[in-house]
């Protein structure tokens, strides 16, 4: 199966977002990407939940909402009821990290966890038995436009084999510098979600860029 392909809209055009998430939708992305930023996990400020339910009202795409902010288990519920589908918190922003997940669990949504580029596999091995996802940093979280880091493949490597062990059946999602070339090594690898922001927005032809990516990964 080709890889799901979930646009993130920090690269999009903030006053014609309508349209831009339109274009990826009927384009076939299946999930939309929303990255929020604390200013403090991340230097960024980005966009709370009144975004994500503005978006909700407008697209039927899966709403793949990554929480860049510390303490997040003090939004889960917030960005929950705003109509988040798969919510994603950072091993590194909390010190209870189980609890976060059980608290987006009991709302009935997807739970994701998310690990930086500096942060192991094993760190995160108590809690694969109850997550959904799990987002392997392929940049430092907080802007687009950077490059994808190559070391960060084995990870993904690494989650597919625990994956097929344990039977495990979380999606595995990279997120930062897709592009045609490295969704392919990050699919290979046992990527099943890829997140593109400025690949996919940045120049010409968003649609033409999410085609591209499943037909490399077809
Ligand atoms: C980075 C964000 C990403 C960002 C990816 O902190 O988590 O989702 O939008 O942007 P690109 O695809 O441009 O690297
Ligand atoms: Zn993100």
């Amino acid at each position: 199966m080709a890889i799901k392909v979930a646009p993130s809209i920090l690269a999009a055009d903030y006053l014609n977002l309508e349209a831009d998430v339109k274009t990826v939708e009927d384009a076939g992305a299946e999930y939309l990407h929303i990255d929020v930023m604390d200013g403090m996990f991340v230097p960024s400020i980005s966009y709370g939940p009144g975004w994500v339910k503005a978006l909700k009202a407008k697209t039927n795409m899966v709403l793949d909402v990554h929480l860049m902010v510390e303490q997040p288990e003090r939004y889960v519920d917030d960005f929950a009821k705003a109509g988040a589908d798969i919510l994603g918190v950072h091993y590194e922003a909390t010190q209870h990290l189980h609890r976060a997940l059980q608290q987006i669990n009991e709302h009935g949504i997807k739970s994701e966890v998310v690990i930086n580029p500096g942060t192991p596999v094993s760190a995160i091995e108590p809690v694969l038995y109850m997550v959904d996802q799990v987002l392997v940093m392929t940049v430092n979280p907080g802007f687009g436009g950077q490059k994808f880091l190559p070391e960060t493949v084995k990870k993904i490597e690494q989650l597919a084999a625990l994956k097929q062990a344990n039977g495990y059946d979380f999606d595995i999602e990279i997120d930062g510098g897709a592009n045609d070339e490295t969704t392919k090594l990050a699919y290979d690898a046992g990527a099943t979600v890829a997140v593109a922001g400025s690949y996919v927005y940045d120049k010409v032809d968003p649609a033409a860029k999410v085609a591209r990516l499943k037909e490399v990964t077809a």
